[in-house]
């Protein structure tokens, strides 16, 4: 942790994947171009998922999917704002990657949300948003219940509410 890093993580219940969309367009209303995502989670943790709902919330083009075997796809936008760059940097080396491949979006002109980012990009960047979806474990019935925690990292999140 860095002394830019803001306070506690903000706990988000998500008890089913709609939730979890649900959360990505309340995002949506808070991301900038240039702004930087990094989704933490397991397997299935609901990384594309949390991606759909900020794709529907900054209303881009195109269905927002796995980007496993595409490692980064963009959808630009249908109106005013931002396009989104949705990385699986799963298999990447860098973010320099994601530029090399010559996307038609710039990522200083879109928003970038990175599945399996942690370790690769945050050094990239002094600002981004971590959003940390987890399984928590037992609890009978509670199979879909997931939990994100949100912490924004550098000047540019400094005293942005997230959302709780
Ligand atoms: N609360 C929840 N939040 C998100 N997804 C949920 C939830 N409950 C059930 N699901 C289901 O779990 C799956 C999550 O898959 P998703 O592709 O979003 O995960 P992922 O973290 O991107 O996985 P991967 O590691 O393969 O990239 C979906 O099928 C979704 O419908
Ligand atoms: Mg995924």
């Amino acid at each position: 942790m860095s002394m830019d890093d803001h306070s506690a993580p903000n706990v988000v219940d998500l008890p089913d994947a709609e939730a979890t969309r649900a959360l990505g367009e309340r995002l949506a209303v808070l991301l900038q171009p240039g702004d930087l995502v990094v989704l933490v989670g397991d397997l299935g943790a609901g990384k594309t998922t949390l991606t759909q709902g900020i794709g529907a919330g900054l209303g881009v083009r195109g269905q927002v999917a796995s980007p496993t075997f595409i490692i980064a796809r963009a959808h630009p936008s249908l109106g005013e704002g931002p396009d989104l760059v949705h990385v699986d940097a799963y298999r990447l080396g860098s973010l320099e990657e994601v530029d090399a491949l010559d996307l038609d979006s710039s990522l200083e002109d879109s928003v970038t949300v990175v599945e399996w980012g942690e370790g690769l990009v945050e050094h990239l960047s002094e600002d981004w948003l971590e959003v940390r979806l987890e399984r928590p474990r037992g609890g009978e019935g509670a199979a879909d219940t997931r939990t994100a925690a949100l912490l924004g990292h550098g000047p540019r999140w400094a005293g942005i509410a997230l959302p709780s």
